[in-house]
């Protein structure tokens, strides 16, 4: 499939848009301070925290998996079996537990994934979710794909 460009200029700190690009659902999703600070304190949590053993393009191989801090970019399709995960940017929700620090919830099986699309240990997600090769044209003008 061809590259899709997508204008992040209106994209306000905390929000996600979707996009597609071969048929998948494409995030972006604009970290606030406050989401990339929290990042770090869930490495013990996760099944990959450093991302060694899931897929993203050597430019996102860092500690927040993106190219600029805020912003992250991945495929929003599960590890497990391909469900696309819901956006669960809230701290501490009823349904998800007081130690939940935002990130991303498959309802079909109960994966769970932080902000960074890194996945938690004892969910049936066994990666990280992916993150496509995408680049900035302009300031405000990404390219994924
Ligand atoms: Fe996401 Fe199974 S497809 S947990």
């Amino acid at each position: 499939g061809a590259p899709v460009e997508l204008d992040i200029s209106k994209l306000e700190l905390g929000q996600q848009v979707t996009t597609e690009w071969r048929g998948k659902p494409v995030w972006v999703v604009k970290r606030t301070p406050e989401m990339l600070a929290n990042l770090p304190k869930l490495d013990g949590k996760l099944t990959d925290p450093t991302s060694a053993a899931s897929e993203q393009p050597e430019y996102c191989n860092n500690a927040n998996r993106s190219i600029k801090p805020e912003i992250w970019v991945a495929l929003g399709v599960c590890t497990h079996l391909g469900c696309s995960p819901t956006f669960r940017p809230d701290l501490a929700p009823a349904d998800l537990g007081p130690e939940w620090l935002g990130g991303f919830y498959c309802p079909c099986h109960g994966s769970k994934f932080d902000l960074a699309g890194r996945v938690y240990s004892g969910v049936p997600a066994p990666k990280n979710l992916v993150i496509p090769p995408h680049k900035y044209i302009t300031e405000a003008r990404l390219l994924i794909g």
